[in-house]
Parts: C-alpha cells; sequence; structure tokens
C-alpha cells in the first residue's frame, strides 16, 4: 500500500494534505503551486495531534492517520491556531477522538466555541507551558499574531523540533516532497515570500518578535515543521533568516512602479519613468495593475525603497485597482518610506487629491515632488517633469 504519512523522527509525522484545487488563498491570494495544509501525529504514551486540515480535505486527511494509528485513540488535539485552513476537520475528529482533550491558548477558548463549539474538553495552556506525554515533554510557546492574536507554537523539547504553524510556512503544495532536501528551493523561496508578504506583512514586528523569543528562549531547531509548506531538516535556519530578512522594517534599494491604465497613456508614462530610473542606474520592478496578481504586486512593494503609483482619474477618483492596492498599502501597513505620484486625466483629474490623503495621510509615507500630471499624452513640459521626478527618487534610493 502506498503510503502518503512521512516519518520525521520515529514516532513523529507528517501527516498533512495537499490542495491542488483552491485557486485563491483566503479567496485573494494566487495559488499557482497549490498549498500544503500540514498536520503532525506524536506517537508516545500519549498520541497527540498537531492541527487538523482545510474542511474538504478531512477524509483524506483521517486516512494518513489511519496509516500510523486508530484516531479514536488520540488523548490530544493541539490547535495552534483558529483559522480554518488548521480547524476545518476538527468537527469531525472530535466525533471519533471522543477522549481527547484540546491544548490551546487562552484566546483560542472562545475563537473554538464561536467557530465551532465541539463537544470536547478544552484545557488552555500558558506561555512557555510544559506537557509530559511520556518520554518526551511538549513546550507551548504563544506568538501573538503570527498570524491571529491566538496563534501558538508547539515545541517537542527531546528532539528539538518546532511546530511553527504559520510561522516560517510556504505557498506550493508538497507533492510528495515534504523536506527541504527534497525540494526546489528556489520555488520555495519565491512562494514562501509571497506567502509571507501576502498574509503576514500587517504583522511583520510581531514575527520579528516570535524569531526573537524563540532565540532569547534558547530554542534549538533541529527541524522546524511549519503548518504550510516543506519541513526544513537540512536547514532550518535557511528559512528563519529569510522571515527574519522579509519581516524586517528596513527596505531596499530599488523602487517599484505599481500602474493603472485604459487607453495606454499612464501605462506610457510608468515606461518612461522606469527606462529614465535604468539609466541612472536605479533596480525597477514594474506592475500593470489590471494585469499583474495583487499578491506578487504586493510581495515586489513591500521592501521597495520608493513606491510610485501612477494612476489615471476614473470617475473623478483614482483608477479603482490602484486604490484597492493603496488601501491595501495601508491595511498591512507598510514601512513609511518616500513615494511618488504621477497621475493622468482627461478633462479635470480627481485621482491626486485622495491618493495624497491616502500616501501622505494614513500610509505615512513622504510624497516626493514633483507629483507629475499629464492631461492625456505626456507633452514636452510633462517630460521634463518625470525626468525630475526619476533625479530625485534615484537620490532617494541610492
Ligand atoms: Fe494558515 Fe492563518 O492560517
Amino acid at each position: 500500500m502506498l503510503h502518503v504519512h512521512r516519518e520525521i523522527v520515529k514516532g513523529v509525522y507528517y501527516i498533512g494534505v495537499d490542495d491542488n484545487y483552491t485557486e485563491l488563498f483566503e479567496n485573494l491570494w494566487e495559488l499557482p503551486f497549490g498549498v500544503s495544509y500540514n498536520s503532525y501525529l506524536i506517537v508516545d504514551e500519549k498520541v497527540v495531534l498537531i492541527e487538523t486540515v482545510k474542511n474538504i480535505f478531512t477524509n483524506e486527511w483521517l486516512d494518513n492517520i489511519r496509516e500510523i494509528i486508530d484516531p479514536s485513540k488520540i488523548d490530544y488535539i493541539i490547535l495552534n491556531h483558529m483559522e480554518p485552513d488548521h480547524t476545518g476537520a476538527l468537527p469531525r475528529i472530535a466525533e471519533i477522538a471522543r477522549n481527547a482533550t484540546i491544548l490551546l491558548s487562552p484566546r483560542a477558548v472562545q475563537m473554538q466555541e464561536s467557530l465551532y463549539d465541539v463537544p470536547l474538553p478544552m484545557k488552555p495552556v500558558a506561555d512557555l507551558e510544559e506537557l509530559s506525554i511520556g518520554k518526551w515533554t511538549l513546550k507551548f510557546v504563544h506568538v501573538p499574531f503570527v498570524h491571529w492574536p491566538e496563534t501558538m507554537m508547539t515545541y517537542l523539547v527531546e528532539e528539538e523540533i518546532l511546530f511553527s504553524c504559520d510561522a516560517f510556512g510556504s505557498y506550493g503544495s508538497l507533492n510528495g516532497k515534504h523536506f527541504d532536501d527534497e525540494i526546489n528551493m528556489e520555488l520555495i523561496e519565491k512562494e514562501s515570500k509571497r506567502y509571507l508578504s501576502t498574509i503576514i506583512t500587517t504583522y511583520f514586528k510581531f514575527v520579528q518578535r516570535a524569531i526573537k523569543k524563540t532565540i532569547d528562549l534558547g530554542i534549538a531547531c533541529k527541524v522546524i515543521a511549519p503548518s504550510h509548506g516543506p519541513i526544513y531538516r537540512k536547514n532550518p535556519m535557511w528559512v528563519i533568516e529569510h522571515y527574519d530578512n522579509w519581516s524586517s522594517p528596513e527596505l531596499e534599494k530599488y523602487v517599484t512602479i505599481v500602474y493603472g491604465s485604459m487607453y495606454g497613456h499612464t501605462l506610457k508614462l510608468s515606461h518612461l519613468l522606469k527606462k529614465e530610473l535604468i539609466e541612472l542606474g536605479v533596480e525597477v520592478k514594474i506592475h500593470n495593475i489590471s494585469y499583474s496578481s495583487i499578491g506578487q504586486v504586493i510581495t515586489d512593494a513591500v521592501k521597495a525603497g520608493v513606491i510610485v503609483i501612477a494612476v489615471p482619474t476614473y470617475d473623478a477618483h483614482p483608477f479603482p485597482l490602484i486604490w484597492n492596492f493603496v488601501s491595501e498599502m495601508d491595511t498591512k501597513r507598510f514601512t513609511p518610506r518616500p513615494a511618488a505620484l504621477m497621475a493622468t486625466y482627461g478633462w479635470m483629474g480627481g485621482a491626486v487629491k485622495n491618493l495624497k490623503e491616502a500616501i501622505v495621510e494614513k500610509c505615512k509615507f513622504e510624497l516626493l515632488e514633483p507629483i507629475v500630471r499629464v492631461r492625456a499624452r505626456p507633452t514636452e513640459e510633462d517630460v521634463k517633469s518625470y525626468k525630475e521626478l526619476a533625479r530625485v527618487i534615484a537620490e532617494k534610493v541610492k
């Protein structure tokens, strides 16, 4: 029989599932390579389940557990995080593992009741509380807001395995290659950066706090086993260092231009600016908001030293997709930085006023001068203006 589960060390197993069907994570972020919902089983004197999976995969996941043990024998169900991609199969496993106790953080108790209210006893665990399960010890480490306020990680002390939940996760399904020494790490680097940038940008400072906390506690990680993406057994430091870098507030020395365009004038203006910046020695990433995936736009913008917004007026407001992106920069609490604005219009404009307010007052960005305003196609005067803007941007980013 073909087994799906994987042994991490004897008695500790990966029992998760791949999702190659869902097109948008949270119905927002593209999944061109799928995603995995990782779940783990520890078989000691007590049988411990770490997290469940999205509900549509319940039967497949139960079969994975049955490869190892009768699921009715589970003693503890650890819910590191209540989001339904981790807890969707909880109602079903609660029907089967009738003697199990749910271990969760105190803030998760009410969430469990409001999301599922399964008829199993719940035992809230304190930050750094330990629990003996036989020859092994579990330690619970609260990491609020990585990703929700109730989130925690579980550490298997003697084996030095950190079940890190959303932290250190990645998009991309595993397709039988569960470990970092089996997988294409180039793809994982792209997909974990995109995962972090789309889902957890708002909580970057909490990611930084969680990394510092695990280091300060002296938690040695022989293995990092997140809830999405590969398990790091060859080089756990790779993912810690990358997450640390991606979530740090330091910006990088490149410019991201995000533009919308209906009839090509803003497109032309954006590409003229790009060309000018490249000639000034500046690295540029550029996105047409109508065709790039919003997740990739956010990923390429979140660390940009300068962000340029180029926008036509639409119904006396900014082009709607650009407005959505600017709102996301505010919602995701992008680190304040210099930003530039280029606006095209047909007869009276209207985009600049709203964008200025959003960029300066909400995002707290420094708005660079000049603001380039172009009526339809760029005139010679406009050309001078965007060239001056390129010079100002180049000064800022270098
Ligand atoms: Fe993987 Fe916050 O859910």
